[in-house]
């Protein structure tokens, strides 16, 4: 086996997989707020302005990073137990997608649909009276968000909040508006994760959310068939493209999901797993380009057609610098 790995030139022959720029989406967190806002467990993330938006906008074009994907934070007043600025015109995604749609109209803009940055409980769905989270009024509530980053001009739209049927509900908003070439990225298995954490904090949802959790919802990190049960009512119910998450603990669960559906498959490296990479490389424990290329490269391999990963503009300027 070594003959082939005894140098470069029949290493690269027998490579079989290749992480390249076009595989990278980036999340970024857009606030109602002048300038930039560092989050403290995300090391190199910031909450950006419309305005900051709009130069990192620019970075991930110039980069070639085929898209952003967006999640909205709110001022704290605005927060309600309904959530119901989460679908407003003037609201923060709507304002930034027709911003970046305007500046950079060949940039892809992703959305994010869940009601947690908007609820006074960081919940991502409605409640009832002891807690419990509605499935459809929670349905019909996001399906109100998801048309209103699309009226606004949002390419994809990406329910994260795992309620039932609710990417059947959107496409069919979607088809009743005119929009029928708006994209649907469905969270499709998204797991109730501990590494969600450091996203929390982004977003604000953290200490409205205290001791709560997401176990009614999301999906027990225990299980492995039943992620291909929710992937296939996704896709049954009009997903365009389907997600993991999170990631590199995950990888089984991609792989799974790859191969038994063939769909674009994306897969999300969470803040968690980039908050660790950094706290590893910050203390010289780590090498950071090497450990996160590593870690999409292995994305890659496990099934994944492409990656929202914080380190996207890094890694695009990794690979650029080859
Ligand atoms: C919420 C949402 C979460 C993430 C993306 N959308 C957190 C959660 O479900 O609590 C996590 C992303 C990350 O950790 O980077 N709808």
């Amino acid at each position: 086996m070594r003959r082939m790995r005894r140098d470069e030139f029949s290493r690269r022959l027998m490579r079989e997989h290749t992480l390249t720029t076009d595989d990278l989406i980036y999340p970024v967190f857009v606030h109602e707020r002048d300038g930039r806002e560092a989050v403290p467990s995300m090391p190199g993330v910031d909450r950006l302005s419309i305005e900051e938006l709009l130069r990192v906008a620019e970075q991930a074009s110039e980069l070639r990073v085929p898209a952003l994907t967006l999640f909205g934070v709110p001022d704290v007043d605005k927060k309600t137990a309904d959530g119901t600025v989460a679908w407003a015109e003037d609201g923060i995604v709507q304002r930034a997608v027709r911003a970046l749609k305007q500046r950079f109209p060949e940039l892809g803009v992703i959305t994010d649909v869940a009601l947690d940055p908007y609820t006074t409980h960081g919940q991502d769905g409605l409640l009832d009276e002891d807690g419990y989270i509605l499935n459809d009024a929670t349905v019909e509530v996001l399906t109100r968000q998801a048309l209103s980053h699309a009226q606004a001009g949002a390419d994809v739209v990406a329910p994260s909040d795992m309620m039932d049927g609710r990417i059947g509900a959107i496409r069919v908003a979607l088809e009743d508006a005119g929009l029928p070439n708006t994209r649907i990225l469905a969270y499709s298995a998204k797991y109730a994760s501990a590494f969600y954490g450091p996203f929390r904090s982004a977003v604000g949802s953290a200490a409205a959310l205290g001791k709560g959790n997401k176990f009614t919802y999301q999906m027990d990190p225990a299980n492995s068939d039943e992620a291909l049960r929710e992937t296939g009512l996704d896709i049954d119910e009009g997903a365009d493209m389907v997600m993991v998450k999170p990631g590199l603990p995950y990888l089984d669960i991609l792989r799974r999901v790859k191969d038994a559906f063939g769909m674009p498959t994306f897969v999300y490296q969470v803040s968690g797993e980039y908050a660790m990479l950094k706290a590893a490389a910050a203390n010289g424990w780590l090498d950071e380009r090497a450990t996160a290329l590593e870690a999409l490269l292995a994305f890659k391999r496990a099934g994944a057609d492409g990656i929202l990963t914080y380190f996207a503009l890094d890694a695009a300027r990794w690979l650029r610098e080859g």
